[in-house]
């Protein structure tokens, strides 16, 4: 870390990998802000849904993508099935990514960050000074989805939410802007077998803490 430069960790991985988790703890234990970029994405995807519009129509993603205000990351409705399925369509256009791109890079500009998504050791932050891509097996992840859908009263089975995250995976890997997949110089942090503690443990060994 070059001196006076402000400490970005950037956490990329599949949904459901342990990385918010994860970011959101190491934040707390370094004293950083947190991004949850993956909620901007499930944003603009519900103002899309809200107006009635095609998440994967480049112009209505776009206006809410330019129109995204702070309250809209505070609903509680950015969760589930539909809105996955939106965030994932609105992450595939290159417009709505660009238009998210400042503010991601001005978060912690001032105090550095943690923050977490797909593209944020490849993109927002090449330049990082700690990159961990996290990962976990389908099925783990797939069982951790499903529990936490479950827990928000979603009555979906196991094997759905494996297919859809499967599908949404391979979107997100396939896509041409911004593909999901691990920066050159990312560690990689398997968590299949780890509980949140060991892999707070690992990431802030990683970090030097
Ligand atoms: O991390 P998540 O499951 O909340 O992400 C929701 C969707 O947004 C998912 O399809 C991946 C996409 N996403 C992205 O393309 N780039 C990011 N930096 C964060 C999320």
């Amino acid at each position: 870390m070059t001196p006076g430069s402000r400490l970005i960790v950037a956490i990329d991985g599949p949904a459901a990998s342990g990385k918010a988790t994860l970011g959101r703890r190491l934040a707390a234990a370094l004293g950083l802000p947190y991004l949850d970029t993956g909620l901007l994405y499930r944003a603009v995807g519900r103002r899309v849904l809200d107006a009635g519009d095609d998440p994967s129509d480049p112009i209505a993603a776009t206006r809410a993508a330019r129109a995204l205000a702070a309250a809209d990351l505070a609903r509680d409705d950015l969760r589930g099935p539909a809105a996955d399925a939106a965030a994932s369509r609105v992450a595939a256009l290159p417009a709505v990514r660009a238009a998210l791109l400042d503010f991601q890079r001005a978060f912690g500009r001032t105090t550095g960050a943690v923050v977490d998504g797909r593209d944020i050791g490849t993109v927002i932050f090449p330049d990082a000074q700690v990159k961990l891509f996290v990962t976990a097996s389908p099925e783990e992840r797939a069982r951790r989805r499903w529990l936490e859908l479950r827990g928000r009263g979603f009555d979906v089975s196991l094997a759905r939410v494996q297919a859809d995250m499967q599908a949404r995976d391979e979107a997100d890997a396939a896509r041409a802007t911004a593909p999901l997949r691990p920066a050159p110089d990312a560690v990689l942090l398997d968590t299949t077998t780890l509980d949140a503690d060991a892999a707070l443990a690992q990431a802030l060994t990683l970090v030097g803490r």
